[in-house]
Parts: C-alpha cells; sequence; structure tokens
C-alpha cells in the first residue's frame, strides 16, 4: 500500500469527485442565529464591536427574522437588552418582558420562525452577573427559582426551546421540574453545559450591556484548563434533564466538542461566539485574511469536531453562501 500505489491526491484532482468525498457538509439547518432586542420603537443600535449586528427594537426584529428566514435560517436565540435592571433580575419574568414582546411578535409574523430563548440574568440585573449576590458572590440556590421562573415566562410567551446560560448547579433540573409542571413538558432544554470563563465574550458584553460591574464570572463559568470538568458538567446537564448539551465558546474548545460527542452520543451545539465572530470580521476589513473563505473554514471546523447545531453571528452570511453553491 506504500508510495506509488497509494496516492491520496487521486481524490483531489477533480472538483466533481471532491465534493463526492467530502467528509464534512455544512447545512442552513445547523445554524442558529443570535439576536439582541431592546426597547423602544425603531431603535437599529449598530454593535460597533460586531459588524453587521445591531440592537433592534421588536418591530425590528421582527423585520430582521423575515431576513433570516428568507436565508434558510429558521432558527434564533433571544437576548434581551431590558429598559431596566433590577437586584435579582426579576425583570426578566414580566409577562411583558422585552424577549417576551419579541417572541409574541415573531411568531404572529415568521411563524416558521423556531425561537430560542436564553435564560440567564446577566442583562438584567443592576450589577450585570448571572445571578443574586448575597455576600459578595452569586448564591446559586436563590439564583434557580428566578431562573426557572423566567424559563416559565418565555415558554408562556411562546419560546420553542430554553437554553439557560448561566452556570448555576442543578439549574436543568430546576427549569425542567418548573417546565414541566405548567406544562410545558414539550419543551426542550439545550443547556450551555460547558461554559467557560471567556475572553471572547468581550464583544457580547458591549451588544447585550451585560459586563459585571464588580468582579468577574470564574466562581461560576468553567476554567478553560479543564476538560475532564466539561464532561462531568455534560453528564449531570444530561442527568437532570438537558435534551442538547452545548458547549461555549467553540473555536478553542474543539477538543472538548470532540470528547461531549464522542463520551454522550446526544445532540451537540457548539456557540462561535462574538469575540470568535469580530477577530474574523476585523483582520478581513484589514485584509489580512479573505473573511468568507475563513468563516467557512471556521464553521466546517466546528461541525468536523462533532457539533450538529452551531449558533453563530455568520449564519446569515454563511447561509448566502451555501446558497449561492
Ligand atoms: C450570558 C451569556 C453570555 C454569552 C451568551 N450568554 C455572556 C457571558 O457569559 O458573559 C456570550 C455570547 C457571545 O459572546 O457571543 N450569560
Amino acid at each position: 500500500m506504500d508510495f506509488p500505489i497509494t496516492r491520496l491526491r487521486r481524490l483531489r484532482y477533480n472538483s466533481v469527485l471532491r465534493q463526492m468525498v467530502t467528509e464534512t457538509k455544512l447545512s442552513v439547518d445547523d445554524f442558529v442565529m443570535p439576536l439582541f432586542v431592546c426597547t423602544g420603537t425603531n431603535v437599529r443600535n449598530h454593535i460597533n464591536s460586531m459588524p453587521g449586528n445591531y440592537q433592534l427594537s421588536v418591530e425590528n426584529t421582527v423585520e430582521e427574522c423575515k431576513k433570516i428566514y428568507a436565508s434558510g435560517v429558521k432558527a434564533v436565540l433571544l437576548f434581551g437588552i431590558p429598559a431596566h435592571k433590577d437586584e435579582d433580575g426579576s425583570v426578566a419574568c414580566e409577562h411583558d418582558g422585552i424577549v417576551q414582546q419579541a417572541i409574541r411578535a415573531i411568531k404572529k409574523d415568521v411563524p416558521g420562525m423556531y425561537i430560542i430563548a436564553d435564560v440567564c440574568n446577566c442583562e438584567y440585573t443592576t450589577h450585570g452577573h448571572c445571578g443574586t449576590i448575597i455576600d459578595g458572590d452569586v448564591d446559586n440556590d436563590t439564583t434557580l427559582v428566578t431562573l426557572a421562573k423566567q424559563a416559565v415566562s418565555l415558554a408562556e410567551a411562546g419560546a420553542d426551546m430554553i437554553a439557560p446560560s448561566d452556570m448555576m448547579d442543578g439549574r436543568v433540573g430546576r427549569i425542567r421540574e418548573q417546565l414541566d409542571k405548567h406544562h410545558f413538558e414539550k419543551i426542550p432544554i439545550m443547556s450551555y453545559a460547558a461554559k467557560y470563563a471567556s475572553g471572547f465574550y468581550g464583544p457580547f458584553r458591549e451588544a447585550a450591556e451585560s459586563a459585571p460591574k464588580f468582579g468577574n464570572r470564574a466562581t461560576y463559568q468553567m476554567n478553560p484548563a479543564n476538560s475532564n470538568e466539561a464532561l462531568r458538567e455534560v453528564e449531570l446537564d444530561i442527568m437532570e434533564g438537558a435534551d442538547i448539551v452545548m458547549v461555549k465558546p467553540a473555536l478553542s474548545y474543539l477538543d472538548v466538542i470532540y470528547r461531549v460527542k464522542n463520551e454522550f452520543r446526544m445532540p451537540v451545539a457548539a456557540y462561535n461566539v462574538s469575540g470568535e465572530f469580530s477577530m474574523v470580521k476585523a483582520a478581513a476589513q484589514n485584509d489580512w485574511i479573505d473573511g468568507e473563505r475563513v468563516m467557512m473554514e471556521i464553521l466546517t471546523s466546528i461541525k468536523r469536531a462533532g457539533a450538529d447545531i452551531i449558533i453563530t453571528y455568520h449564519a446569515v452570511e454563511a447561509a448566502n453562501v451555501l446558497n449561492r453553491k
């Protein structure tokens, strides 16, 4: 089987054949587009650190969803920027909360759109942490109460899926219990199971106005150096009822995506986060890289590592590339 009998280049000379033996193919079905919904009317604030992304008021969110849907991307992940914040994030549970309003409006005008609601307190608390502060740190079990309330409220508004991103222990079980109690047993949970304390979230915190006012998230998000711990996080979330498990960020954690997929054979989501997106945009704007090519290479690598679902700000652009083929 040695050279010259085996020539791996034989399969590379013809583009039709290259396509035939392509192992990993991206599809628009893989993508979820994150959106930032804010209060007011006719608001379309460009997010400086995330070129092409905006804080959108409800009616503009609906318009954006029409465009997203037309590109073939049929799922969005919603984040809210409320008018007022409070100590424990209760504003996130209001019947007319900003994300609740957006969900109802999208369901009415773009009924085919699959709506995933992020569940976390950091966009809704005055201090910017993901839960209630007691004695200077986020209190786990108190936070579970507000998270479960928020999840039920978002399901009542019509969310198709709940995605807790807070990293409290036990939140998947508590949310599942409360959803079921309120007859939302058909609503799946996609848990941010292995979510790292990452520098790659920088642009998002500008977009969602959710940077912590003191300290950092190291007491609840994971240490970037750990991957055995990621498997324990994922296993616990599965035991508590998670239907899809997520690894976040994606690019610096491809090994974690790979391990999670191989270990659990569950549907795996990967979040190609804001900083990963913005680095590509910044380098492309400088003509240092071919932005489109690098975007497709990155998304392919995330899928190749084992992700079934890719949450990415590139979703529509990548869909347009795929549609052109
Ligand atoms: C909220 C949350 C964050 C992201 C998603 N949900 C920020 C954070 O944990 O600080 C980051 C997403 C991105 O960077 O694109 N807990």
